[in-house]
């Protein structure tokens, strides 16, 4: 395959340790005792990185689901904290992009800034973070309040959150580390900028105490799926991950999400569009259903129906499977994932359906079984009709899951000249065609009266927010 041309980009993630099925952590051949070990995330790391895939994701949440006893005695709630693990990963890994996720609402852009920055030098190029705004009270809890802030609110404060920190990491230039030993000149003070960001969420001065990063910005990642997830993901991510379907709806959100952003001024290149793939690979289909079978047997009732209980936001403690629901959903009522309570509410709303089968009809939405010939097609054919830029292969069990992807898929992925067969590049931008975006502060004079120069990977020209509110105006206004 030419360097050149364009490839689907493929992403490794891990939601649970055990794989993207909940309890998959039960399967013989799983390893939950090693859910805190390094070894068993550098094996996936390197099995992914075998497979040339662009980057490895570790999603985040900053709470226990407890909101459930069954959430406790029945799902793997440990996990390492991901940026730590990144950096470990780091140094036993040489090209594979690495990326975590961050909850805008309850971290700091400081921080953040600070610690992806520094994942990129450690790195050399191959940090990322995915947005999330957080959708669970639980998580509120953990910071110093009784409910989750609300929905519009933590977008508005994750698209000020995005400015600040990309601000902060414009805060050196590129040549400002001077280190003259003769001179005795560390950096160049005229190559310093302080911030002196004032929003409507944040007030921070900066500048950040770490190097423009080797990216300049680190990838940015985003999920949301309600209006206003996808426009917040339409004018500041460089992809975007979402939910797995079949390719029709896969089109549709591609579509809207590009539309978006070339109304913020952005070439369709610009985002790239990434559902999530939880395959179950068999030898043949039957083989794979087999297995996708075993998969489902291994969740309790109870969990089964507290897990529809927190998706719907409404007590099924007590009911069977078997019953059916009486349920009207109201979608402006929920203050968790607005498309995830829209997805469940869609197939809920059937009057028809016993719990039981609404969970397995979740169940077999999510899970593509089948043999490594019918993955690689609907890759294929997702690809190839505008309905994805890649995948994020999130395997439904772990570690066997992503080891029989990748070798039996990527392969014949490979051989149909859809994917990489040696990486090219040695950022996460670069494996992901994104360019290096230039300082805000270049090509202009860096002055209070004039303020830096927004260059069109800014957001400045076209951010919703009142210029007090946005980094690259604000700055030396006051
Ligand atoms: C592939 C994928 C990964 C996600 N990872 C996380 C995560 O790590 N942490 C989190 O809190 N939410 C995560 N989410 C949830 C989204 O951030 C978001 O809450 C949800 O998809 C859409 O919310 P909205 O419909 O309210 O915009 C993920 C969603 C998807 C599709």
């Amino acid at each position: 395959m030419s360097p050149n041309r364009r490839h689907m980009i493929l992403g490794a993630a891990q939601w649970w340790p055990g794989g993207e099925h909940i309890t998959a952590w039960r399967r013989p051949d799983a390893q939950p005792e090693a859910f805190l070990d390094l070894e068993y995330y550098v094996d996936w790391a390197k099995t992914a990185e075998r497979g040339m895939f662009d980057t490895l994701f570790l999603a985040d949440e900053l709470y226990v689901w407890d909101r459930f006893d069954s959430g406790v005695e029945y799902s793997s709630n440990v996990r390492p904290e991901p940026f730590t693990l990144l950096g470990a990963l780091a140094a036993v890994t040489e090209r594979i992009g690495l990326a975590a996720t961050v909850s805008t609402t309850y971290n700091e852009p400081y921080h953040t800034a600070r610690r992806v920055a520094s994942l990129d030098f450690l790195s050399k190029g191959r940090a990322g973070w995915n947005l999330v705004t957080s959708a669970s009270d639980e998580e509120a809890r953990n910071f110093g309040r009784d409910r989750n802030v609300d929905h519009a609110t933590r977008y508005e404060r994750g698209r000020e959150f995005v400015d600040v920190v990309r601000g902060l990491w414009d805060s050196w230039d590129d040549d400002a580390l001077v280190r003259d030993k003769a001179s005795g000149r560390f950096a160049d003070p005229a190559k310093l900028h302080t911030l002196d960001h004032r929003g409507k969420h944040f007030t921070v001065r900066g500048p950040l105490n770490i190097a423009r990063p080797p990216q300049g910005h680190p990838v940015l990642f985003q999920a949301g799926a309600s209006e206003a997830g996808r426009d917040l993901a339409a004018a500041t991510a460089d992809a975007v991950f979402t939910l797995t379907g079949p390719v029709d709806r896969l089109r549709d959100f591609y579509t809207d999400v590009k539309r978006r952003a070339a109304g913020y001024g952005r070439s369709p290149q610009d985002i790239k569009v990434l559902p999530m793939l939880i395959p179950v690979i068999g030898a043949t289909e039957e083989e794979a259903r087999a297995k996708a079978d075993e998969l489902y047997e291994l969740t309790p009732e109870t969990l089964a129906l507290d897990l529809l209980s927190h998706y719907l936001e409404m007590d099924l403690t007590g009911r069977g499977l078997d019953e059916a629901l009486d349920f009207t959903p109201d979608v402006d009522a929920t203050n968790q994932s607005k498309s995830v309570y829209e997805r469940v509410a869609h197939i809920a709303a059937d009057r028809s359906v016993t719990l039981g089968e609404i969970y397995r009809h979740l169940f077999d939405e999510r899970v593509r079984y089948g043999t490594p010939e019918q993955i690689a097609d609907y890759m294929q054919e997702s690809f190839e009709s505008d309905a994805a830029d890649g995948f994020l292969v999130m395997a439904a069990y772990l570690p066997a899951g992503l080891h029989e992807f990748v070798d039996l898929v990527v392969p014949l992925l490979q051989k149909r000249g859809l994917f990489r067969t040696q990486y090219q590049e040695s950022t996460l931008r670069g494996h992901l065609g994104l360019e290096r975006p230039d300082s805000s502060y270049s090509g202009g004079t860096d002055t209070a009266a004039d303020g830096p120069v927004p260059t069109k990977n800014t957001l400045a020209e076209t951010s919703p927010l009142p210029p007090q509110h946005r980094t690259y105006t604000s700055r030396g206004a006051s």
